[in-house]
């Protein structure tokens, strides 16, 4: 029977079938169960190579460069990565598939942040026409890489151990692929917005510098701009999905004069123990004369919306008539008819966060509402024969506030 898929999903199928071949001959398994990786974990590495590696990793969330280093040195060792690494295999999958599609017509690219190397020598690989440079400041890992890469036999790709925090990064490319590497400090919350009724973020250069300083991603993005050819190409992707810390990442692409191609792409992806929501991807170019096109809105949500009509419906007892808990709680609550606020506060919590709680009625209806400055908002609706409920939320969370 003659093929019904177009060329477009076949390439792309051939391609996942490829990175799959690929991902396997480095060594990586796919688990979909928890229990049975932790099975084969235990089987590969020591109770004492697990300890060592745990306490690597809470010491490299400090931050510290030394640490970091140290870590991902641990990593590339010869037992540990393919343990470890397999715990991100539909994180190589995902990226490897969308990078590919975004390589375009460069020919020089820069893979910057390659770790060990197992999707550079992918795309290498895959694009024997294009010529590629894998660096990292983990000398494990560039070894690890070199070695590898001369396994496969890979000609068109080299590696090489630079840390872009301390020196300068030399040739000149046509694209950076720069994925999970430009900002540390995971944890770092982000610039927080204007105050709890909006999600805007003022214009503020100090605490833009400061940020770009806290989470390294001001020197790094420095130095790859120094080697990206005029008019050259990036593919990012970092964990920015919270808009507080997408926010100043793309004002610090904006700033160094980088501009959206085509619409950013969601990752998502399965690890060991949780569902990762990433990104978002970016594809960037820099130096063409167009009009921003960063968007800094919350992403759009599958939060219910609130008809009045909901009034006359069958209720669940348990449930209210509405309870959304994502940024477009903020148009539900913003659009509630002859909203009279009953009992309200707002407090500054320690980290800066402000916060604000409100309960009221809008014509039939008891509501509370909260919000903060990074960009959380709930609103609970219920009929007014209920607000006892509604009452008691209010006072639970008052009592939770600082
Ligand atoms: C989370 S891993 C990401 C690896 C790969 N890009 C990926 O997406 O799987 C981050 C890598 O960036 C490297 N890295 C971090 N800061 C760097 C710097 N200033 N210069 C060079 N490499 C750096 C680390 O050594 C590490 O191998």
């Amino acid at each position: 029977m003659p093929s019904v898929i177009s060329p477009m999903l076949r390439s792309s199928d051939e391609r996942r079938t490829t990175l799959h071949d690929h991902l396997a001959w480095w060594g990586l398994r796919h688990f979909t169960s928890d229990p049975e990786y932790f099975a084969w974990q235990r089987q590969h590495l020591s109770s004492d190579e697990l300890a060592q590696l745990a306490r690597l990793a809470e010491q490299k969330c400090e931050g510290s460069r030394a640490d970091e280093i140290a870590f991902y040195d641990r990593t590339a060792s010869p037992t540990i990565f393919p343990v470890l690494y397999s715990q991100r295999y539909e994180y190589y999958e995902e990226l490897g598939c969308r990078v590919c599609g975004l390589l375009g017509s460069a020919e020089a690219i820069l893979d910057f942040g390659c770790g060990p190397g197992i999707l550079t020598t992918f795309y290498a690989r895959q694009f024997p026409d294009k010529t590629f440079v894998g660096l990292d400041r983990s000398r494990a890992s560039i070894e690890l890489a070199q070695h590898m890469a001369g396994e496969l036999g890979v000609a068109n790709i080299r590696f090489e151990c630079v840390d872009a925090e301390a020196d300068a990064l030399s040739g000149c490319y046509d694209l950076v692929i720069a994925t999970h590497v430009l900002m540390q400090a995971e944890h770092d919350p982000g610039l927080p917005s204007l105050s709890w009724q909006t999600f805007e973020r003022g214009h503020d250069p100090p605490q833009q510098s400061s940020f770009e300083q806290r989470t390294g991603l001001g020197v790094r993005l420095d130095r790859v701009c120094e080697v990206l050819r005029p008019h050259g190409r990036m593919i990012v992707s970092e964990k920015t999905r919270q808009l507080s810390r997408r926010v100043p990442f793309q004002r610090a692409l904006s700033r160094r004069g980088f501009d959206l191609v085509g619409p950013p792409a969601l990752v998502h992806y399965r690890t060991i123990e949780e569902a990762v929501d990433d990104g978002p991807l970016f594809l960037v170019h820099r130096g063409f004369q167009t009009s921003s096109s960063w968007d800094e809105r919350p992403e759009r949500d599958d939060g219910p919306p609130f008809v009045q009509d909901m009034a006359h419906s069958v209720s669940d007892p348990e449930k209210p008539l509405c309870e959304n808990h994502w940024p477009s709680a903020q148009g539900v609550w913003e659009e509630l008819q002859d909203r009279v606020v009953v009992h309200e506060t707002t407090r500054q919590e320690p980290d800066g966060r402000q916060v604000h709680v409100e309960r009221g009625t809008s014509g039939d209806f008891s509501y509370l509402y909260c919000a903060n400055t990074f960009d959380q908002r709930q609103v609970v609706i219920d009929k007014r024969a209920r607000s006892a409920m509604i009452d008691a939320y209010y006072q639970e969370i008052i009592r939770g506030l600082p």
